[in-house]
């Protein structure tokens, strides 16, 4: 699998704390990579350094290829990094077609504004697609205020891809949800792999090992190990330090 994002001793220090210490990781294309290890270990850190939300302090990030090391969030979204900011990122208001047409306004090219809707309305054609992916059609007309945390939480993946971003960055997407709001989720990410390369952060250790194709182990700052689920459940220092506390 080719890497699409990679960073390389990647690190941040708050005051004394070595928070990213050091970090090295590459995301698989049309894969899905994911960040794990105990609290405090540094993921959402890590998250934040690659997304342009924290400046790191040391080492380089590359999207596709292209140093993107001091590209703040904006500049990072237009070169194709979404990254999902928990549900205040929606207006409660609107409905839940609304929000998607807002996110995916940005594939409509300004100079085609003027010809024939139907052959120029990518963004129409994107929204209907996000509704069926994430089976938002019941809920289409609905305030995003009166869905259940389950559906924001979905509807904020399905606006993150609104603009057909090449990475997808998701931290703890099912924190909060039902046994079966998880799966449903867990399976609606597993079909995203064929359009974008997906990066997470994920706390339920079996969902993890089930839908991931390579996973990072992060401990104090540091990468502890990477592999396939299968090679970091065998890994004797994983296990000590990470299994071992469950
Ligand atoms: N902005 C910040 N200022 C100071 N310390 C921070 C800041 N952000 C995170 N930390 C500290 O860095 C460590 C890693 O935090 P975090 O990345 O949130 O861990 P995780 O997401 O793995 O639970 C923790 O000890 C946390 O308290
Ligand atoms: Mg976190």
């Amino acid at each position: 699998m080719i890497d699409v994002l990679r960073t390389e001793n990647l690190g941040i220090a708050f005051g004394g704390l070595r928070a990213v210490d050091g970090v090295s990781l590459s995301a698989k294309a049309n894969g899905i990579t994911t960040v794990i290890g105990p609290n405090g270990a540094g993921k959402t850190t890590l998250f934040n350094l690659i997304s342009g939300a924290l400046m790191p302090g040391q080492g380089q990030v590359y999207l596709g290829g292209q140093d993107v090391t001091r590209f703040g969030p904006a500049d990072l979204q237009r070169a194709g990094l979404a990254r999902s900011f928990q549900i205040t990122n929606l207006f409660f208001e609107m409905t839940v077609r609304e929000n998607l047409r807002l996110a995916a306004q940005r594939l409509e090219p300004t100079r085609q504004m003027l010809r024939p809707p139907r052959k120029t309305d990518r963004a129409a054609q994107k929204v209907a697609a996000l509704i069926d992916r994430f089976e938002l059609g019941p809920k289409a007309h609905a305030q995003v205020g009166a869905l259940s945390h389950g559906e924001q939480r979905r509807l904020e993946i399905a606006m993150c891809l609104a603009s057909e971003p090449k990475v997808l960055m998701l931290d703890e997407p099912t924190q909060g949800m039902s046994h079966s709001d998880t799966e449903d989720t867990a399976r609606m990410i597993r079909g995203l792999t064929e359009d974008v390369s997906v990066l997470l952060i994920e706390h339920d250790i079996g969902l993890v090992m089930e839908i991931s194709d390579h996973v990072m182990v992060m401990h104090q700052g540091q990468n502890l190990a990477e592999g396939t689920p299968a090679e970091v459940r065998a890994n004797t220092a994983v296990q000590a330090a990470y299994f071992g506390q469950e």
